[in-house]
């Protein structure tokens, strides 16, 4: 295959460009950045891939590199969680997924010829957050902000179906690999002063990188894979639980609770990402019969942590 990604040089996209390049595939990884895209995919490890720089959210010339794809996968996106929420920051984070989204979809609907599958990322935050209910991808949109920032990625992803794509949406939970946000919680673990942030009763639904990056592909090479699916394991935790697996894991205590107010100061109304949480389950994806080599926490952070 020959397949173009956007938000290639990401913690999710520099792994799937890893797997594609060792199953022999051809990447085109459009990049804000090319000079650092070399440096993360040297051409002597990486003869197959090949950055292209571009302005996500301008046509230009870089739209040509669609033609004669057989797939897009669309990741890239303003980080979320990094810092504090500012009235830009917030724009940003939409428009980045709003009008990137929007020059992808235009720039695939100008090939010849054309991909004929589009796997666009959107979150979990599409549901808005809550201690009691479970939700599926049935589940209705939430009304906070990010659950309206996912539902505008998604009504932009869905315009590609004029074009004839197949899209596959998929709902990312917390992405748990090595760097990410395991990289920010494991360090006061290791200084013996780790345990759950905020009330510890906030569900975390999570996903181990390598299950995320091979559900991509099936989605990619499976011309029954259609519509929405969640990208979580099948067995979420609370927070607390979390912290105990982690302190587990790294042989620290596990109960000192960092406290909400500290990473409110941090991040603004962003530590709502992980203060409040959402219970999510990945029922179409199970129905699928994709199998997870990482279904449960504990095998998660054994593989990780190793
Ligand atoms: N990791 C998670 O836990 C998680 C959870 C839910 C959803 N997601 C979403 O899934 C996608 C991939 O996640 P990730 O963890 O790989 O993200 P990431 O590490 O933050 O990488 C995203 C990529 O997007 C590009 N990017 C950053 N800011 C941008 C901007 N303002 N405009 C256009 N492109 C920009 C960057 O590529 P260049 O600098 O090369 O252009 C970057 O490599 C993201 O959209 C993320 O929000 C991730």
């Amino acid at each position: 295959m020959k397949v173009a990604i956007t938000g290639a040089t990401g913690f999710v996209g520099r792994r799937l460009v890893e797997r594609l390049q060792a199953d022999g595939h051809t990447v085109i990884a459009l990049t804000r950045n090319p000079e650092r895209a070399l440096q993360l995919f040297p051409a002597a490890a990486f003869p197959n891939v090949e950055p292209v720089g571009y302005a996500p959210m301008e046509s230009g010339d870089w739209q040509q590199v669609f033609s004669g794809c057989d797939g897009v996968v669309n990741l890239a996106g303003e980080p979320i969680a990094e810092n504090r929420w500012t009235a830009e920051r917030k724009q940003m984070i939409l428009d980045s997924r709003k009008l990137g989204t929007q020059k992808v979809v235009e720039a695939i609907a100008q090939a010849t010829p054309k991909p004929t599958v589009l796997v666009n990322a959107s979150a979990i935050g599409y549901y808005g957050t809550s201690e009691t209910a479970t939700f599926d991808e049935t589940s209705p949109a939430g009304d906070d902000f990010l659950a309206e920032i996912c539902q505008t990625w998604e009504t932009e992803a869905q315009k590609v179906k004029q074009a004839g794509l197949r899209l596959v949406i998929v709902r990312l939970g917390i992405v748990l690999g090595d760097g990410g946000a395991l990289a920010k919680m494991i360090p006061p673990f290791k200084l013996f002063a780790g345990g759950p942030i905020g009330t510890g009763k906030q569900w975390f639904s999570w996903i181990h990188r390598e299950d995320l990056v091979s559900l991509i592909l099936q989605a990619l090479t499976n011309s029954a894979f259609e519509g929405v699916y969640n990208a979580t394991a099948p067995n979420p935790v609370r927070m607390t639980d979390l912290a105990h697996a982690l302190g587990e894991r790294l042989k620290r205590p596990s109960w000192l609770p960092v406290p909400g107010f500290a990473l409110e100061a941090l991040l603004g109304d962003g530590a709502k990402v992980v203060l409040e949480g959402q219970q999510v389950l990945p029922k179409r994806t199970q129905a699928s019969g994709f199998q997870y080599h990482y279904p449960t926490i504990a095998q998660a952070l054994a593989e990780i942590l190793k």
